[in-house]
């Protein structure tokens, strides 16, 4: 794991990264780029499960500026909508903009959340963790019984483009091949687990989707 000095700190490489992005204000392309696989994760979701069905709680896992938050905590049947990233900056933004949902500054690596959830969510933050399915373990415990955990990770081994991009962002990456994100699904104990990629073009394979389902 690379750590770097920020202001007195110690950071770890991904998190100083995004920080900067923050203060820059990069999270606003980001969301901008992220928003149309999001959206086709959601129809997913509501296609694959009940859990937009009925009241239901929300926790974005590497939340950035809160985006995701924002928009999900909107729908009716939302009752609980959470947000939590490494990057002191990001929240600051995310509390800026919206004083009505929770948002938490922790590192993942080391989080266990304190309550439970029937959607957990990731867009674009998997690949930064040096063991995945420690996080994902950790996260299935804090779903509710038939509750889903539904991630996007543009880095994977068979997406090309995304392979230079430690050099690129100074980022530090875990990168795994497809077949090994769906079996940290299955060795979560997951059910009804769905592997979708989305928005391929010429040799961009594109957001590569996992859902699955926690046993009730
Ligand atoms: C590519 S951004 C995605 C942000 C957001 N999900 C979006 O779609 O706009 C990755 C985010 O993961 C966060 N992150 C990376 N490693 C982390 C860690 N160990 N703990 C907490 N957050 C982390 C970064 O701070 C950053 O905000």
């Amino acid at each position: 794991m690379v750590f770097v000095e920020s202001i007195g700190e110690i950071m770890k490489i991904n998190i100083k990264t995004f920080n900067d992005w923050a203060i820059a204000d990069k999270d606003l392309d980001m969301q901008r780029g992220h928003e149309a696989p999001v959206d086709f994760m959601f129809n997913l979701v509501s296609e694959k499960t009940n859990v937009f069905k009925n009241d239901f709680s929300f926790l974005d896992v590497g939340c950035g500026n809160g985006w995701v938050v924002r928009k999900i905590s909107k729908l009716q049947k939302c009752i609980l909508a959470e947000g939590v990233d490494g990057a002191p900056e990001m929240i600051n933004k995310a509390k800026r903009y919206d004083s009505k949902n929770n948002y938490y500054t922790e590192d993942i690596e080391d989080w266990i959340p304190n309550k439970k959830y029937d959607i957990i969510f990731s867009m674009e933050v998997f690949y930064y963790f040096k063991d995945p399915q420690k996080i994902i373990n950790n996260l299935v415990q804090s779903l509710n019984s038939g509750g889903v955990l539904v991630i996007g990770i543009d880095h994977y081994a068979e997406n090309i483009p995304s392979l230079n991009w430690d050099k690129e962002y100074n980022i530090s990456t875990n990168t795994l091949y497809i077949n090994d994100w769906k079996q940290l699904f299955l060795d979560a104990n997951l059910n009804n687990i769905a592997k979708v990629q989305y928005g391929e073009s010429n040799d961009w394979q594109g957001t590569l989707i996992l859902l699955g389902n926690k046993k009730t």
